[in-house]
C-alpha cells in the first residue's frame, strides 16, 4: 500500500505546559501504534512541527482530527507527499522539545534565516530534513542539556 507523509506547523495555545505534552504523546503512542502511523513532534517556542507516516487514510484520518484539538490553532500543511520509505519508523509519536541546547540551535540555524525555531517560516524541505536530523541527534543522545 503506498505510504504518505504530511508535515504541519501550528501554535500552542497559551497557558499549555508539560503535562499536555505528555498526555498527548501518550494518546498519540497509543492511538498510532494502533493505525501504523510513525511520525515525530517537535515543540519549542509555542510551536508544534510535526511529521505523520502511514497509509493515506489514516494518515489523513490522524491529521483531521487533531486538527479539532483545542490545544493548538492555526495548523499550517508544509507537505503531503507519496513517500518510498518512512524516515521515522522507530516512533510511533515522539516528542522532542526544543530548547536552548546547543546542537538543536545549530540545526535550526542551519535550516532557517536565524537560530530562532520558527517553523512557519521553513519550506517543506527544510522541515523534513530538519526533523531528520533531529532524530539522528536524538538517537545518538547527542543532545546536551545547556
Ligand atoms: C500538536 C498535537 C499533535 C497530536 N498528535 C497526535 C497523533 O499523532 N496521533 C493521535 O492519535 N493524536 C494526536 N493528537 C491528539 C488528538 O488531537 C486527539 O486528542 C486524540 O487523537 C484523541 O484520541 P482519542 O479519540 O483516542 O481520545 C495530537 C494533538 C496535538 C495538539
Amino acid at each position: 500500500m503506498a505510504l504518505y507523509r504530511l508535515i504541519y506547523v501550528s501554535q500552542a495555545v497559551s497557558g499549555l505546559e508539560y503535562p499536555d505534552l505528555v498526555e498527548i504523546l501518550d494518546k498519540s503512542e497509543r492511538n498510532n501504534r494502533k493505525v501504523g502511523i510513525t511520525g515525530m513532534l517537535g515543540f519549542g517556542d509555542s510551536m508544534f512541527l510535526q511529521v505523520l507516516e502511514g497509509s493515506r487514510r489514516v494518515v489523513s484520518q490522524t491529521y483531521n482530527r487533531i486538527l479539532l484539538d483545542k490545544r493548538h490553532v492555526n495548523a499550517e500543511l508544509i507537505d503531503f507527499s507519496e513517500i518510498e520509505c518512512r524516515d521515522f519508523g522507530v516512533w510511533s509519536m515522539k516528542v522532542v522539545q526544543l530548547g536552548n541546547q546547543v546542537e538543536v540551535r545549530d540545526l535550526v540555524l542551519k535550516y532557517s534565516s536565524s537560530d530562532t525555531f520558527s517553523p512557519i517560516a521553513m519550506t517543506g524541505k527544510q522541515s523534513l530534513h530538519f526533523l531528520r536530523e533531529l532524530t539522528e541527534l536524538y538517537q545518538r543522545g547527542a543532545m546536551s542539556n545547556n
